[in-house]
């Protein structure tokens, strides 16, 4: 067993369930659901769960965590988004562990003015324009990259050498960090995501006192070299490092979190929806054609996979009571609306099930909303844009490698743990035949 298999394990046991989510249905299986069950790892099973949460049960209560509300449907997760008097993002993460909201807090724990007052810091950097002012670099390397992934022969290890690597690009280049840093970077949002919910006392003793420290120093390298006058680049680090907030310079602390907060939610998303899309692709190989065939269609590819995979899952706590769905929550209370819960809600988008990439209004929850949406959702989009539009070029078909299965994982944010994909040589194919 892997350490993050007991990782999930200990997180299952932290939440009180062990229980089969399939075997249940309604009240009883809100009760046992919780967004790190190790059965949502199936997808057909966390679809299957989660569309009969939202029908029989949209505003659930789960016995894990010490008792959470579940939100799966669409109209429920916006007003919760677009009401942050009542729906506070002081608790952005269920379940609510000492230290998880402590490198995060900025912006995304935060409400009301201070939350505007770093927001306007952080937004300016992922303007639409500014993520277009990327495209050359971006679609160099990401050529590059599709075309070792076209003349590669047999298992190519898909989520590293792409996924991970092509976003990675983007982000490390809007924040003015080297390339060679990584796999640093990645392990760290590992470590932030997953490793600190551990029930193993010494993963976590490791993450306080081992990684942490070493993150700190990381940035801190970074702030003082840009606090330097004789620093002239324009980087968002710089920009975060030089910034005012309430009519004073930011304080390291301060920036620290924000680039926490950016590594934890701006590392991987992009990768797990990359790698969840392209296995579709390999499942659905006249999808990928249809691509080829019609690239125009790419935009609203991008926007309805995006629909269709909700990977995060954010927490809030209630500051008033109030009612959602009929059902009456409380002062204190946590929830957490599951997006991928609302992927398929009938009442959001007719034909829900369908995937259409040629759906003409397209509405998801996957970037959040209200005043917290997505700050980096323009930059996601064109990542998967650019991505799509070099790799159908150079990739006319591919499969899930032979000799291995794709492999999830679940918790706040979900997604793929392991991607094999086999490019399909057609002539090679038709000699054998
Ligand atoms: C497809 C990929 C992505 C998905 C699915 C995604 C999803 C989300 C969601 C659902 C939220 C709202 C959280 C909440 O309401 O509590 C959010 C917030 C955020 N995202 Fe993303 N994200 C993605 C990519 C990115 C990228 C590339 C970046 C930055 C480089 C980023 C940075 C942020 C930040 C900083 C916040 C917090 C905003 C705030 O609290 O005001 N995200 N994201």
């Amino acid at each position: 067993v892997g350490a993050e298999e007991r990782e999930l394990a200990s997180v299952s046991r932290i939440a009180g369930t062990e229980s089969s989510l399939m075997e249940l249905s309604g009240p009883e299986l809100a009760s046992q659901f919780h967004h790190f069950h190790p059965e949502l790892c199936d997808l057909d099973t966390r679809k299957a769960v989660l569309g009969r949460l939202r029908t029989e049960c949209p505003v659930g209560r789960s016995d894990a965590f010490g008792g959470f509300w579940v939100i799966t449907r669409h109209a429920d997760q916006q007003r919760i988004f677009k009401t942050p008097e009542v729906f506070s993002s002081t608790v952005p993460i269920v379940p609510r562990l000492d230290g998880v909201d402590m490198l995060m807090s900025i912006p995304m724990g935060l409400d009301g003015d201070a939350h505007r007052a770093y927001r306007r810091v952080l937004s300016g950097a992922f303007t639409r324009d500014r993520v277009r002012a990327l495209e050359p670099e971006l679609r160099r390397y990401t050529r590059e990259l599709a075309h070792k992934f076209a003349s590669s022969t047999g298992a190519y290890d898909f989520r590293y050498d792409f996924a991970v690597k092509v976003p990675a690009f983007g982000f490390l280049r809007i924040m003015g960090l080297p390339s060679e840093d990584l796999d640093q970077l990645v392990q760290f949002n590992e470590w932030l995501m997953r490793h600190q919910l551990s029930e193993d006392e010494a993963v976590r003793e490791q993450f306080q006192t081992v990684e942490t420290p070493l993150f700190v120093s990381y940035v801190r390298e970074h702030f003082e070299a840009r606090r330097r006058p004789t620093w002239k680049r324009d980087d968002l680090l710089t920009r975060l490092v030089r910034a005012q907030v309430f009519g004073r310079d930011v304080t390291f602390e301060e920036v620290a979190a924000m680039v926490g907060s950016l590594i934890a939610a701006g590392l991987d998303t992009t990768t797990n929806q990359m790698s969840m899309h392209m296995e579709f692709f390999a499942r659905n190989q006249e999808r990928w054609h249809e691509l080829i065939d019609h690239p125009e269609r790419i935009p609203t590819a991008v926007e309805e996979l995006l629909r269709c995979h909700g990977i995060v899952s954010p927490g809030r706590i209630l500051m008033d009571d109030a009612e959602v769905g009929g059902q009456c929550l409380h002062t204190g209370d946590l929830l957490v609306m599951v997006t991928a819960g609302s992927s398929y809600d009938e009442e959001a988008n007719r034909d829900a099930e369908r995937i259409d990439f040629q759906r003409e209004q397209i509405r998801h929850n996957t970037f959040g909303g209200g005043n917290h949406m997505c700050i980096g959702a323009a930059l996601a989009r064109f990542t998967l844009q650019v991505a799509y539009e070099e790799l159908t070029r150079a990739v006319p078909r591919f499969r899930i490698a032979a000799t291995t299965a794709p492999e999830h994982h679940v918790g706040v944010v979900m997604g793929v743990k392991a991607l094999e994909l086999e490019v399909v040589d057609d002539r090679l194919d038709r000699r054998k035949a």
